[in-house]
């Protein structure tokens, strides 16, 4: 098969960030500086040392940006200047330059499908004020007489201009008596969606990226890409779309032409990475983005392996199946191989955390080292979020009090209103397994009382189990997860083929081991995971492993032959061929 133009440009084609191993920070749960209880700027400052005996090469830090953080900072109120219980830009250029230093780049997050509604833009535009009035999405509401659908909010012979449920749960609308009309908001209501037809957003958006790509950052996370672009006319979704309206504010009509304007204006002048949040995106979808060097996305965050599990439905909660992992992690590693490259990411700060979800809270040292394991050993650049490292837990929400995180309290209240449940207490057990809020509760650096994230009051709940899992236990100890981590990025990074290899999966079928080989000309490694709490016998291939050497073991005392060796529950091993 004649091999494309893409494939050899991607294979041959050495960057920077495909060579990365990134750090995701959420600044608010890091390390807290002042004793207020909420993370900080400075806070991470003190922590660089840190990431670098950790070894990665990139951070990722969500948004730093002045907000009234309805969602935690994803919420913009002015994109110039830092939320100053984070510090002030004086502090974030401590940060950067003390990264770099280290020669640890810097990502920032980059959020323009919304902004904060109390952002000067949206202030001027709910007042109908000249250029800002077509800044966002205004409509009139609808006759509540011809509409079959409600919205509690405006004035009683009226409902929203459209069907469409916001994917944080409830309308995508919210009515202003000021202007006497509805604004549209795909997340939450104090998140107005941006109206990117409008020219003059473009260029205020395009003058945000270029003030801080010339402070010197090194890329940018894009937020929540795939909803840019909305189906002109605003129609009504197919009611049975989750949420209503999906197919209208996916992928839209100009999202192509909004991120190549982009790209082409400012992101192509810097020597920066781009990464793209999309979800809603199939892997084909994700691919053909990628594959077009005019759209400027280097990776995407694609969420296909995500809904492996139950997700938020109460009947399966927790269910997922490790075949079923295999085959799509390898249909996107497949589908990727020479059209783009991967992000590879298993938690984030919008997901459970790791061990809970795909590993064994009891074999905790086990589990968590054979899931770094994987994340760093497939095609693409391993994003790992705070805390993975020491193998932090989901937590126990005892009440909806407990909850700060606005989807997953607009998701319990809708459920209680379609009437899925009566209570909270009937929805512990799907919060427990999926609330963004596992991911938020403060990173857990010591046994003292918060966690020693903070000399105050958390501003989350703190899990239980900082006591027994903390970095302080952790950093000491050869066996730890927190250097089996160290030893996986050191391996990465030392072995080419982990990086630029091709992908190929062994025994699709197998239901407790994960193998695979990643093969860069005559250099070839296999990975064989135990991934279950039995043990299992891998019953090898055609690949001759008689000459194997053991690269990593997440037990000491590794097969040295794989082939029709029994593997001890949840361990790992990757070998050199
Ligand atoms: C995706 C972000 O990761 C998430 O945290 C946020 O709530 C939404 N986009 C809206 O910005």
């Amino acid at each position: 098969m004649a091999v494309s133009e893409t494939a050899k440009r991607v294979r041959a084609d050495r960057q920077w960030w495909k060579e990365a191993v990134v750090y995701q920070i959420y600044p608010k749960s890091f390390f807290d500086s002042d004793g207020d209880g909420i993370g900080d700027l400075a806070g991470i400052t003190e922590q660089v040392d840190y990431l670098d005996a950790l070894g990665v090469d990139a951070v990722w830090l969500c948004p730093v940006y002045d907000s009234p953080q309805a969602d935690n900072g994803y919420d913009i109120s002015d994109y110039r200047s830092i939320f100053d219980t984070y510090g002030d830009l004086a502090d974030w250029e401590r940060l950067l330059s003390e990264l770099h230093d280290r020669d640890i780049r810097l990502v920032m997050d980059l959020v323009v499908n919304h902004t904060s509604s109390e952002h000067e833009w949206f202030q001027r535009s709910r007042r109908g004020e000249g250029e800002y009035a077509d800044y966002y999405h205004w409509r009139d509401g609808r006759p509540a007489a011809e509409a079959d659908y409600d919205t509690d909010d405006g004035p009683a012979d009226e409902v929203a201009p459209n069907n469409w449920e916001s994917i944080f749960g409830g309308p995508a609308w919210s009515y202003v008596p000021e202007r006497e009309q509805w604004y549209l908001h795909l997340f939450d209501e104090n998140q107005p969606d941006l109206n990117w037809r409008n020219l003059t957003v473009r260029r205020a958006m395009k003058d945000v990226v270029s003030w801080w790509l010339d402070r010197g950052i090194d890329g940018f996370r894009m937020d929540a890409v795939s909803h840019m672009s909305k189906t002109d006319g605003l129609p009504d979704g197919d009611p049975d779309g989750t949420p209503t309206g999906i197919e209208h504010f996916s992928h839209g009509p100009r999202l192509e032409e909004y991120l190549t304007e982009l790209s082409a204006d400012v992101l192509s002048n810097h020597d920066i990475t781009t990464v793209a949040e999309m979800g809603h995106t199939s892997i084909e979808q994700a691919a053909s983005y990628l594959e077009d060097d005019a759209v400027g996305l280097d990776m995407i965050f694609q969420f296909s392996h995500m809904g492996v599990d139950g997700g938020w439905d109460p009947e399966t909660v927790g269910e997922w199946d490790l075949t079923e992992f295999k085959r799509i992690m390898s249909e996107r590693q497949d589908a990727l191989a020479d059209r783009g490259w991967d992000a590879l990411f298993l938690g984030n700060h919008d997901q459970p955390r790791i061990v809970s979800r795909f590993g064994d809270e009891a074999a905790h040292r086990e589990s968590a080292s054979l899931i770094a394991t994987f994340l760093l050993t497939m095609r693409g650049t391993p994003y790992i979020y705070q805390g993975e490292e020491i193998g932090m837990t989901n937590a126990d929400f005892e009440s909806l009090d407990e909850i700060d995180d606005p989807q997953t309290v607009g998701r319990v209240e809708q459920y209680i209103a379609d009437g899925v449940a009566d209570s909270y207490e009937e929805l512990r057990e799907v919060v427990n397994a999926q609330s963004r809020d596992h991911a938020r509760t403060p990173m857990q650096w010591s046994d003292e009382a918060g966690t020693g994230f903070t000399d105050g009051e958390p501003w989350l709940k703190c899990n239980a189990d900082y006591t027994e899992i903390n970095v302080a236990a952790q950093r000491d100890d050869p066996a730890s997860v927190l250097n089996q981590y160290r030893t996986l990025i050191d391996l990465r990074q030392s072995t080419d083929a982990l990086v630029y290899g091709d992908y190929e999966l062994l025994t699709p079928e197998d239901d407790q081991l994960y193998a695979y080989t990643r093969t860069l000309d005559d250099e070839q490694v296999l990975v064989v995971l135990n991934w279950s709490s039995e043990s299992a016998t891998f019953e090898g291939s055609e690949i001759d492993t008689g000459d194997a050497t053991v690269l990593y073991g997440n037990h000491d005392d590794a097969p040295t032959d794989p082939t029709g060796a029994s593997l001890r529950p949840w361990e790992a091993v990757v070998y050199r061929l």
